[in-house]
């Protein structure tokens, strides 16, 4: 079966780090024409050099409405289309939901929502006219197991399983699918941040902080941000033709119910 992404557009958000750099490799390294965005100049610029016009770079703050807008349909108009969109959205406030204000639900719904929704809104009308055309939204496992350290995100997340149905019921018939992936403990640099984080304040190494974190992991161990990008892959690919309005799991098994 043809699994080749060679000439396919594939935009993704927050693609210069952790999942998302990934994610933008293995496009890249299959042949695809990728547009990704950061808030920061520098990588983006390594990412533009290295890889040329199969890329378009663009520094983009996704809680900046209008420029969220101005990346999608700039590739759009550049590129004459998109074939698949990767919604990866920028963390959210990770303070304990007694001391969450208004305010911070506000950014984290404009983090996790308002981007993914003016990503999507703004390329549905070219992926309607490509045929074999998905979204995937990077949400988490705190959609079914919420965490203490994410209150908002494991909030807001929870409804994304509803949204991928929907908007399959939507748009399925016109042959747009929509799925999500839920990633467990990925070896991230905002991962290493909370690991440091909590190794400063309890005096362990980090190395002990990741064996703790690890032991309730059936496979053992943190993901790597590479498992996560084949999880989106496959999602994309031919080879999930019928698979829509579902969340995928890469949490090497560590969600524990059924
Ligand atoms: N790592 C995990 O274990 C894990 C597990 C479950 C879910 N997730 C979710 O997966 C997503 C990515 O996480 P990650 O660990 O890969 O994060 P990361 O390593 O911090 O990378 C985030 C990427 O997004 C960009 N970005 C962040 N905020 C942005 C903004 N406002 N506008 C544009 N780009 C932005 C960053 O570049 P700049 O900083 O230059 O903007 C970077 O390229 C998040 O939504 C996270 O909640 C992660």
């Amino acid at each position: 079966m043809e699994t080749s992404f060679r000439e396919k557009r594939v935009l993704v958000t927050g693609g210069t780090r952790g999942l998302g750099r990934s994610i933008v490799e293995l496009y890249l390294n299959d042949g695809a024409r990728v547009a990704l965005c950061a808030r920061s100049g520098e990588s983006l610029d390594a990412i533009q050099e290295q890889y040329g016009s199969q890329v378009i770079a663009r520094q983009v703050d996704l809680m900046d409405l209008d420029a969220t807008q101005g990346f999608v349909s700039g590739v759009v108009a550049e590129w004459k289309g998109l074939d698949h969109v990767i919604v990866n959205p920028p963390h959210s406030a990770t303070v304990p939901i007694s001391q969450l204000t208004l305010a911070d639900w506000q950014k984290s719904y404009e983090a996790i929502y308002r981007s993914m929704l003016a990503v999507v809104e703004t390329a549905l009308p070219s992926l309607l006219q490509q045929e074999g055309a998905s979204v995937v939204v990077i949400s988490s496992i705190a959609a079914l197991e919420p965490l203490d350290v994410v209150p908002a995100s494991s909030v807001l997340r929870g409804g994304i399983a509803a949204w991928v149905k929907l908007m399959t019921r939507e748009y399925g018939a016109r042959g747009v699918r929509f799925n999500a992936v839920e990633p467990g403990y990925i070896d991230t640099h905002i991962v290493q941040a909370g690991v440091t984080r909590t190794a400063k304040e309890t005096g362990r190494s980090p190395e002990e902080v990741m064996a703790e974190l690890s032991q309730p992991i059936p496979l053992k161990r943190f993901g790597k941000p590479e498992e996560v990008a084949k999880a989106v892959y496959f999602l994309t690919s031919e080879l999930a033709s019928y698979v829509s309005g579902t969340c995928l799991l890469v949490d090497g098994g560590l969600v524990r119910g059924v």
